[in-house]
Parts: C-alpha cells; sequence; structure tokens
C-alpha cells in the first residue's frame, strides 16, 4: 500500500548543481523527493544525482525513458544505480517496453517506482488524430495507464482533470503523481490547467510535482513549508509511493 496523501515532489528545474544544491539546502525535509528532469541532468550528468542520494535525498529521475526495451532496460538499470527512488518512461513505448524497463528496476533495485507518462499534456484530440490515434485524450490517458499498470508500473504521472477517472476506471492502489500544481495566491505561468495542492489530492494524487513556485520563490523553504500547510499532510520521507 501507497500512502494516499500526497507528498510533495519539488522539480529542480535549474540549469546548475549549485542552484539545485541551495534549493535542497533552503527546502530540506519538506519534499518528499525531488526530481531531476531533463534540464539539470543535460546541464550536470549523473553526478547531481549522486550528489543528493549522498545526501540522504530521494530523488525523481524524469528523463521519460522512450526506445527499444534492450536500451530502455539497459537506461533503467543504470539509473537504479544511481540510486533514484522513482523514474518515468513513456507508456507509448508499449507493453514490451514498460515489462523491460519494470523488470530491470525490479533486478537492480526492487522498491524502485516505475512510473508511465500517457499523454503529454500538450496534446489535444487533434494533435492525437494526426498521430493516427482517433479518439479523445481522456480515453487515450485511460488505455495507456491500464497498459502500464499490466506490465509493472507503480503508478503514472497525471493531471488531475484525469485523475479521478483513472481511481474510478482502474484499481485504486497505484500512485498519481501530478503536475501542473499551484499553491493559492500564485501565478499559472505556461501551465495551461492548474490545481491547488488541496485540490489535486481531492482528486486522488498520491504526490505532487512543483517547480517554479518554489524553485522562483524569494523563500523556495516557506513556499515548500506553506504547501504543506495546505495539504494538510504530514510527510513521511522515508516512504516513496509505498507506505
Ligand atoms: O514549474 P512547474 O511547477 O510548472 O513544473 C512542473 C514540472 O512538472 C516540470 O518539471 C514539468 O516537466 C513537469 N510536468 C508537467 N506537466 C506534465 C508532466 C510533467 O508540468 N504533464
Amino acid at each position: 500500500m501507497h500512502t494516499r496523501r500526497p507528498g510533495l515532489i519539488v522539480a529542480l528545474d535549474v540549469s546548475s548543481a549549485t542552484r539545485a544544491q541551495e534549493i535542497v539546502a533552503a527546502v530540506g525535509e519538506s519534499a518528499f523527493c525531488y526530481k531531476v528532469g531533463m534540464q539539470l541532468y543535460t546541464a550536470e550528468g549523473p553526478q547531481v544525482v549522486r550528489d543528493l542520494v549522498a545526501a540522504g535525498r530521494h530523488v525523481f529521475l524524469d528523463l521519460k525513458y522512450h526506445d527499444i526495451p534492450n536500451t530502455v532496460a539497459a537506461a533503467v538499470r543504470e539509473a537504479a544505480r544511481l540510486g533514484v527512488s522513482m523514474l518515468t518512461v513513456h507508456a507509448s513505448g508499449g507493453s514490451k517496453m514498460l515489462r523491460a524497463a519494470t523488470d530491470a528496476a525490479r533486478s537492480v533495485k526492487p522498491d524502485l517506482v516505475v512510473l508511465a507518462v500517457t499523454v503529454l499534456t500538450s496534446l489535444t484530440d487533434h494533435d492525437l488524430d494526426n498521430l493516427g490515434v482517433h479518439g479523445r485524450v481522456g480515453d487515450q490517458v485511460l488505455r495507456l495507464a491500464a497498459l502500464a499498470l499490466a506490465n509493472g508500473c507503480q503508478g503514472v504521472i497525471a493531471p488531475a482533470r484525469d485523475t479521478a477517472r483513472l481511481r474510478t476506471e482502474l484499481k485504486d492502489d497505484f500512485v498519481i503523481v501530478t503536475p501542473g500544481v499551484r499553491p493559492l495566491g500564485t501565478a499559472p505561468a505556461d501551465q495551461a490547467r492548474v490545481v491547488t495542492p488541496r485540490e489535486a489530492m481531492a482528486a486522488g494524487a498520491t504526490h505532487i510535482v512543483v517547480g517554479r513556485p518554489i524553485t522562483e520563490a524569494p523563500d523556495p523553504g516557506a513556499e515548500a513549508r506553506a504547501i504543506l500547510a495546505e495539504i494538510g499532510s504530514a510527510l513521511q520521507p522515508a516512504t516513496v509511493g509505498r507506505a
């Protein structure tokens, strides 16, 4: 079982390890996990992950792997060896790729949480149609989430608008990580649809991802604590995806 209280994941979307470390120092234990994505990983490489893990932080490596099964499995094994706690793969890589990823994770780090990205939230029904996927985005999200869970993924990344349906139509005990979260009173920036931390929790998320509202705040630590206060949730830093 995982905790149903959403853990705060802070997206370290910055271009230097120095800046990332400043944010981590300010936010500290208020974050359940720190997300290292394409920007920071491309700029600084795996050492930034090793340093966070060595400092006792949980790391969510968000590189959205999508390649042939053998290549994705090899990358997942390397991520597991880095000591990350969560990582992402694209569900549209298909069942063989998903199974290769989850088997690889288990072979190196059995508690590694493999999460699937379903449909990028930037895509519309029309975009899917252009890709040869006919139907509604929401139906494709559901289809890909079911495929991911059937192939060993512990959960999915999903915007709040899809969360309730995933909870209703799929089993109830998987991880849902919701990005696009904005605390009350902050600017939405370029996120087209945003929800508050409390709304994300009510919709069924287990974890929320917050980037710029924390990383660009004058006091990132205070902002993180305010988000925790808003969701009214005590964190359990020792558990990632499971309680
Ligand atoms: O700064 P902000 O809070 O918008 O950061 C959101 C984070 O969540 C970014 O790292 C982004 O890559 C990620 N994300 C997202 N929307 C998705 C999936 C992931 O914003 N649908």
